[in-house]
């Protein structure tokens, strides 16, 4: 199913993701959050963490918000070209900054950094495909990753006990 905003086309999944981020902004807004018993984000313990952490999660969040506009935006226009290296970028940096981090597993690298040698090797993968006008294959790859790397990796990281987890709830 696609919803029509007009003249544009929104995928689903955008919107349904778009929606979901908008609810959480306004029920912040609202202290909804603080009603329920919860309180502010602990901002303390993201400033407390080390450099790659902190790099991680801020490539992270980012990586995702410019893939939903790249999700919901025409695909092959200039601006997709320009923002699509963008998030190459931010991608390759959550990435890359992973192989830096252990806790999960002790010192040792856990299953998670599957997703992060996933990743950079669908990133060339799917950068080449697009030069190769291979649309299908680009179009699989990209999303694959936004989908297996953002959402699942991005969900796990709220998980009980897990950093973001203790920032929103803890
Ligand atoms: C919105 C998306 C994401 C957020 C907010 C996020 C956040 C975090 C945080 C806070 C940590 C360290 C603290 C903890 O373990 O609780 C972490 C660890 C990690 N993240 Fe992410 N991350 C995201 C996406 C990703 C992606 C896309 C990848 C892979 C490409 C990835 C790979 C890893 C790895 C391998 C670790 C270390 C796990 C371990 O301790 O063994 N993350 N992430």
């Amino acid at each position: 199913m696609i919803i029509d905003a007009g003249k544009r086309r929104i995928p689903p999944l955008v919107l349904s993701l778009g929606l979901m981020a908008l609810f959480g902004v306004a029920a912040a807004l609202i202290g909804l959050p603080q009603s329920l018993g919860l309180h502010r984000p602990r901002w303390d313990l993201l400033a407390a963490q080390p450099l790659k952490v902190q790099v991680h999660i801020a490539a992270a969040l980012l990586a995702f918000s410019l893939g939903l506009v790249l999700f919901a935006a025409p695909k092959g226009t200039l601006p997709h070209r320009t923002l699509g290296w963008i998030w190459v970028v931010f991608m390759t940096t959550v990435a890359a900054s992973s192989l830096f981090m252990t806790g999960l597993n002790g010192t040792a690298y856990s299953w998670i950094h599957m997703l992060s040698g996933y990743v950079l090797i669908s990133l060339p993968a799917g950068v080449i495909a697009a030069r190769r006008h291979k649309v299908l294959v680009h179009q699989r790859t990209m999303t694959g990753m936004f989908l297996g790397g953002m959402v699942i990796a991005g969900a796990f990281t709220f998980f009980p006990g897990r950093l973001m987890w203790r920032v929103i709830m803890g």
